[in-house]
């Protein structure tokens, strides 16, 4: 287990959050939550960091195709002829229109629905319709559709930024980078996104998503109804002694909770509740792992829990099962939430199953947890229209190097980094007014 690390980040006299060590406060402004800063951060957060866009399993054949929305912008990750895969901004280089109106697909060319431009999956223009009459300075050769200024893939997961200056993609993980590894590692050639995706809506901010996604202490308030119903189910898994756990500030805004998993899990921890057949093959999972990895790594990936939160807008929640899920804002008191279920390739399909069932059950948008995790989002949201109540606290566990998943240190985690370059540049948007 990795041992507690914590950012001692000098937040100093940051606009958003006011940090005393010594006194162990940490306080979030709750105009953070409230100003209309979305355009801000579009520029200073989202544009200036790795943003994940899709999983190479979504895109498997030559020429397949997926349209969506990263942090609002339309565009299509494509798998060309030659097999390269390429992130296109899907805005018609002609007059703006989404060339690809379809989430996906297989298809060599995108007919723009506009004026039927005509281009290649790899963005070149094919051709203008109605060529004569094209004005002198047309040059096809420079009317291509335009791509993000990077796009990187780590084992199957493909990101995009807009900075041309960002790090690569292991260097900008940092810390987080080898917890990564111990989620994709469940795969032995590789893990897949699990067809489909849940997309939905949440009236609250998207920082308040953030927060929930690595916040331990509120899982036996908030999801006890799921609790119980693993006890009366013999879902519950017992361990001997206390549960070990751990709230971790990864550096650079990445944070990770992690502990002893309490519930069954594919990778590979069998409950009661996964029925007696499946034990033998969850059991040979365990024991492939513990052949590839040794029994302490084995015991991890398998054991144990990991929220990871990659900054700024992706979590990776490998608990019952592995969601992938993104977030971005569409108004500062709305976000677009898209979620996806991984598994390893080639897993056992009675396995598959029970991750599936796990999934929906707990992670889903209609499961256990979600519901009750939007309504108090949108619940906290509407208690912000109160602004006497200036600020939020995030200060359990500060001055505890020993904390456990149940302090706040991973959340400090991200509203340091995220302060930190909501300060830079000396924009006053503190107010709650028009930016
Ligand atoms: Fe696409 Fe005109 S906007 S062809
Ligand atoms: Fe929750």
């Amino acid at each position: 287990m990795q041992e507690y690390q914590s950012t001692e980040a000098a937040i100093g006299a940051s606009r958003w959050v006011n940090e005393d060590p010594a006194k162990g406060k940490f306080d979030v402004r709750r105009t953070a939550f409230t100003a209309q800063l979305v355009e801000v951060e579009m520029r200073k957060v989202f544009e200036r960091s790795w943003l994940y866009v899709g999983h190479e399993s979504e895109i498997p054949n030559k020429n397949d195709f997926i349209a969506r929305r990263v942090v609002n912008r339309p565009v299509i990750m494509t798998r060309a002829a030659s097999g390269e895969i390429k992130v296109l901004l899907n805005t018609c280089s002609h007059r703006g229109a989404e060339v690809c109106r379809e989430a996906k697909g297989n298809a060599r060319l995108f007919i723009c629905p506009y004026h039927a431009w005509t281009f290649q999956n790899d963005g070149v223009l094919r051709g203008a319709s109605i060529p004569e009459g094209a004005s002198p300075g047309f040059d096809r050769s420079t009317m291509g559709l335009k791509s993000p200024a990077r796009m990187e893939a780590y084992r199957g997961l493909v990101f995009i930024s807009f900075d041309s200056g960002v790090p690569d993609l292991p260097t900008y993980f940092g810390n987080a980078k080898q917890y990564l590894d111990m989620i994709l590692d469940q795969g032995e050639v590789g893990t897949e996104i699990v067809q489909g995706s849940h997309e939905y809506s949440i009236d609250a901010n998207w920082k308040l998503l953030v927060e929930n996604s690595i916040d331990g202490y509120h899982a036996a308030s908030t999801h006890d109804r799921y609790f119980s119903y693993l006890r009366r189910n013999d879902g519950a898994i017992d361990f001997d002694g206390s549960r070990i756990s751990r709230g971790l500030d990864l550096g650079d805004g990445h944070a990770l909770m992690t502990g002893q998993a309490r519930f069954a899990r594919p990778v590979a921890q069998w409950s009661p509740m996964m029925g007696e057949p499946a034990k033998s093959q969850v059991e040979a999972v365990y024991a492939r792992l513990v052949e590839r990895f040794g029994s302490e790594r084995a015991n991890l990936i398998a054991k144990h829990t990991r929220n990871l939160f990659i900054f700024p807008n992706l979590i990776i929640n490998d608990v019952q099962a592995v969601t992938v899920r993104t977030f971005y804002p569409v108004r500062h008191d709305r976000m677009s939430v898209n979620s996806w279920a991984l598994g390893p390739k080639n897993e056992p399909a009675e396995l598959r199953k029970l991750r599936l069932d796990n999934y929906l059950t707990f992670l889903g948008p209609g499961g256990f947890a979600t519901p009750d995790d939007v309504e108090l989002l949108e619940s906290c949201q509407r208690g912000f229209a109160n602004r006497e109540a200036e600020w939020s606290d995030i200060s359990r566990g500060m001055g505890n190097p020993a904390q456990d998943a149940l302090g706040e240190e991973q959340m400090r985690a991200f509203w340091r980094r995220w302060a930190q370059l909501m300060d830079d540049g000396g924009v006053d948007v503190t107010s709650g007014g028009q930016v």
